[in-house]
């Protein structure tokens, strides 16, 4: 049994190895080759927050994989009228085969993962996305044919995305460089690890961060339970955005990925958005092979 609680708890090989099972379910998938590891399983996936794309990708992700999975909102379940997440995960340990939370605090996952005795996922906190960095590593690698060496750019809010891109692409020997506001940055024993283990710069000046980078990343520049900081944050972030200027720093043949939900002419103009569609929609497709992959890997 494993979890996927956030991705520094995995290393490079169990990280690589999830990144070629995703593949090959991939493959295997358009040309109708079923794999069915999961053959009589159930996921719990439990939603403190909005989803699209990880709840479809888990959902379907555990159809092709010969199990289901089961929608569990909390405003729903009896966690949203105050029965304690360490209760839940006691019961539903006795029921599930895996539970996949999205939710605000990192210390609920890593509670459920102590009280519960099956396997958890991470599917989004405040703190990390390990998840969608899986889908995006597995997709610069699927349009670059390598990781290491490359260097990787997140330009806006120093946010559970970044946190998770430090860690994923300073594991798998990339180079990271990241552009935030100075009082918006990454978690501080991320930036301070990424440095010790390898090539990572912060900055607070975007075309500096973008410089020769074979990939540029971004997000909201309000997350899930920011909305009320939103029109303050427009005014915070509005230099750091990808567009021509950022790009033409940039390698002529940079990547530009995006987790979504995407703010058009806030983090990410329209422009540069339909320039690089095909790359960020393959990347939300690719949710739904790297979910199958950490699915397979923690559940089987
Ligand atoms: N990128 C991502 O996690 O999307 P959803 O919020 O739609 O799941
Ligand atoms: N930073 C965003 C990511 C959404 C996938 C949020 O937490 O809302």
């Amino acid at each position: 049994m494993k979890h996927l609680l956030k991705l520094s708890d995995w290393s490079e090989k169990e990280i690589i190895e999830t990144l070629n099972l995703a593949d090959q379910l991939k493959f295997d998938k358009k040309n109708g080759i079923e794999h069915h590891h999961l053959k009589g399983k159930t996921l719990g996936m439990i939603f403190e927050k909005s989803s699209t794309r990880t709840r479809v990708s888990f959902e379907v992700g555990m159809h092709d994989l010969g199990g289901m999975a089961l929608f569990l909102s909390s405003r729903d379940l009896q966690i949203g009228r105050g029965e304690p997440v360490e209760d839940t995960a006691r019961v539903l340990s006795r029921y599930l085969d895996g539970i996949m939370i999205r939710t605000y605090a990192q210390e609920e996952v890593e509670g459920l993962a102590k009280m519960g005795n099956i396997p958890i996922i991470n599917g989004l906190t405040d703190y990390c996305h390990p998840c969608q960095v899986l889908a995006d590593l597995m997709t610069i690698r699927e349009h670059k044919g390598m990781l290491k060496g490359l260097k990787l750019c997140y330009i806006g809010d120093g946010n559970n995305m970044a946190n998770s891109l430090i860690v994923g692409g300073i594991k798998v020997g990339m180079s990271v460089s990241v552009a935030t506001p100075e009082g918006y940055k990454p978690d501080a024993d991320i930036m301070a690890w990424a440095a010790e283990n390898g090539d990572f710069t912060w900055t607070s000046d975007v075309l500096e961060a973008a410089k020769d980078a074979d990939a540029l990343y971004t997000d909201v520049w309000a997350s899930m339970g920011q909305e009320s900081e939103a029109e303050e944050r427009k005014k915070i972030f509005k230099s750091y955005q990808i567009n021509d200027s950022v790009m033409a720093v940039a390698r002529p043949d940079a990547m530009v990925l995006h987790c979504l939900p995407a703010h058009r002419e806030e983090e990410i103009t329209a422009k540069v958005f339909e320039a690089h569609a095909d790359q960020i929609f393959d990347e939300a497709e690719n949710r739904l092979h790297a979910q199958k992959a950490v699915m397979v890997k923690c559940m089987k």
